[in-house]
């Protein structure tokens, strides 16, 4: 019990220290990790139902369209390690077509969701072992030992969730996967590519506002769980999609001048002024190939709608050797 109140406490210290320091820079920002507490993962789910949000649903149909060619493709004997879990959803349709997988690695920063999924899993496929791990994978990590040898590992990246990196991150994180991997390892991984700029930019400025929601949450949780007193009124949600970068452009707009106070501090906001919280990179087949190729990786096979919105790319670990 102690133990659970001091990590809250330690994390709420952290999620001060960050929006304070987000709030400080000459163009302020929140970081898109605090979207999703319960309230925010629930508005996502909502995202994920509308009918503008394409990405969700697309990728789903590319999952189950297609299972038997992408198992095919990862090959015989292989340890699925997946990257931000969740409630392996998009997993199952996978996890039955695979060739003889030795482990299922769900790996996830919430502990409690992942552990609960995890002992779904085993009722559900008692042949393959079920090895989660609780790591924010941006931190690194270190592979389970399954009880079975796996001829190689694969690592399942779903939800175009590497678009939300800027690009020197976004390869700072193939190259953990790379690294993770070692030779042979294979990658799988969800990108939502670039096409009309209406699609996209509808995705994420819905009719309903839901998306306004979502975005606008982060203040009400700096609100709830910091003590700071946002007017969330008086801002509003701008998501714009650059056609040049090729990304959705997602921040929070002050509405008029003011001053918003978070215990000691005072942060003061003008008309118009943005508070940046997120980017969604959209790619070429070709352009995220070339980004994952500077990582070691070589793409071996992909498979896309019949739209062409999202595309679910196969690439193995094959540095060039000097
Ligand atoms: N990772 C999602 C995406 O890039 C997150 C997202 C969807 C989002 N809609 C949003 C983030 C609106 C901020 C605001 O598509």
């Amino acid at each position: 019990m102690t133990q659970v109140t001091n990590e809250s406490a330690a994390q709420k210290q952290v999620f001060l220290a960050d929006v304070v320091q987000g709030l400080s820079q000459p163009i302020k920002k929140l970081q898109c990790k605090y979207f999703y507490d319960e309230r925010g993962s629930q508005l996502f789910d909502q995202i994920c139902q509308l009918d503008e949000y394409y990405l969700t649903r697309t990728e789903q149909s590319i999952m189950d369209q297609f299972a038997g060619e992408i198992a095919d493709q990862l090959g015989i004997g292989v340890m699925l390690v997946e990257f931000g879990s969740g409630s392996s959803t998009k997993t199952q349709v996978l996890l039955r077509h695979l060739n003889q997988p030795v482990a299922y690695v769900p790996l996830d920063i919430s502990e409690e969701h992942l552990l609960k999924t995890a002992e779904g899993l085993r009722i559900q496929f008692p042949d393959i072992e079920i090895l989660p791990v609780v790591a924010d994978f941006t931190k690194g990590f270190t592979l389970p030992v399954s009880k079975k040898r796996p001829s190689h590992a694969a690592v399942f990246f779903p939800g175009s969730t590497i678009g939300n990196f800027e690009p020197d991150a976004a390869k700072s994180t193939l190259t953990l996967i790379a690294e993770l991997l070692g030779q042979d390892g294979g990658l799988l991984i969800g990108i939502d590519l670039q096409k009309d700029p209406s699609i996209i930019h509808a995705a994420y400025n819905d009719a309903s506002g839901v998306t306004e929601q979502f975005n606008l949450n982060l203040l009400h949780r700096v609100n709830n769980e910091l003590g700071a007193d946002f007017d969330i009124k008086q801002f509003e949600h701008l998501a714009n999609y650059n056609e040049q970068l090729g990304r959705i452009e997602i921040y929070v707009v002050s509405k008029c001048n003011q001053v918003v106070t978070l215990g000691e501090h005072t942060f003061t906001f003008k008309t118009n002024e943005r508070i940046f919280t997120e980017y969604s990179h959209k790619y070429t087949i070709e352009g995220f190939a070339k980004l994952a190729a500077d990582s070691g990786f070589v793409l071996r096979k992909h498979w896309t709608d019949e739209n062409q919105m999202f595309a679910v790319l196969h690439l193995v670990h094959q540095p060039i050797k000097n």
